[in-house]
């Protein structure tokens, strides 16, 4: 896509694969310097070698999001080498197994609300500390369309995203006149290793053909799809847009 984000500091959780892999490098491509992180430091390590940046453009870290002071380290530690923090993508996430209301167990809504809740939460807090105090920034929180309508054995999952959207929709206003631009992306299935788990497997083909035929363009995303959505939500060309929960699912909400 063609937007730049020349030499603006970009922050990225998650990076390690899917979604925040893909956003890494499309960024890098459009100039961006990058401060990414994952809990899965294999995956990250990868993210960083595809980069195949020579220079100090990039740096990455072990920051589980759902933990205080990793969260606190990775904003410090963004800032130390960078200086500012201009875009902030809030992309870690989990799903947990699928499963009928009455049998999620209470461990999994615990963690489902930890990594995808709480650690959003903080990441914010961080973020817009830093942003208030420079005076400008963009936060891009990756929700689901399963914030946006109810997810059918996904009832953690779902609930974790809605609570996404409240906490976009909340920051915007409270920051819209600090010149900072808050927004979720509401994705419908796409093909990463988070739906790839789902339809790897013995029932893996039917899974993936129930899933497209939910989507009113009769197939799943790409995380390109979804990165052309990211790029613009935080581009400057997007300069009137904050507290949106933007669906790019192929149609399924308007069904
Ligand atoms: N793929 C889809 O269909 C889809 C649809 C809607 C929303 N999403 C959301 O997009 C985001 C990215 O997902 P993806 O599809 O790229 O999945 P993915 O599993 O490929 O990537 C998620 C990344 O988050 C990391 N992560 C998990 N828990 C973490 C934690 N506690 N701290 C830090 N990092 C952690 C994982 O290690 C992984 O690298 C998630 O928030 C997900 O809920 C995905």
């Amino acid at each position: 896509m063609d937007i730049k984000f020349e030499d603006k500091v970009v922050q990225i959780t998650g990076a390690g694969s899917g979604f925040g892999r893909k956003a890494a490098l499309e960024f890098s491509k459009a100039g961006a310097k990058l401060v990414l992180s994952d809990v899965n430091m294999a995956g990250l390590d990868e993210t960083m070698s595809l980069l195949n940046l020579t220079d100090d453009r990039a740096i990455a870290m072990n920051c589980d999001v759902s933990n205080e002071h990793d969260v606190e380290l990775m904003t410090k530690a963004g800032i130390n080498h960078f200086g500012v923090l201009d875009i902030a993508i809030n992309n870690a996430g989990m799903a947990h197994e699928m499963a009928r209301f009455d049998k999620i167990s209470l461990k999994e809504y615990d963690l489902s609300m930890a990594v995808n809740v709480r650690g959003v939460f903080m990441c914010m807090q961080n973020e817009l500390r830093q942003m208030s105090h420079q005076g400008n920034g963009v936060i891009l929180n990756v929700a689901s369309v399963a914030g946006l309508i109810g997810a059918p054995l996904g009832a953690a999952y779902s609930a974790s995203k809605h609570a996404v959207i409240g906490l976009t929709k909340t920051a915007a206003l409270e920051y819209a006149r600090k010149n900072i631009r808050i927004n979720a992306i509401c994705p419908a299935f796409c093909y990463t290793p988070m739906v790839d788990q789902i339809i790897d497997g013995e029932r893996g083909e039917k899974r993936e053909r129930d899933m497209s035929m939910v989507i009113p363009m009769g197939r799943l995303g790409t995380a390109d799809e979804i990165v052309n959505g990211m790029m613009w939500l935080c581009s400057d060309q997007n300069s009137f847009t904050t507290g949106q929960a933007l669906a790019f699912d192929g149609g399924l909400t308007t069904a």
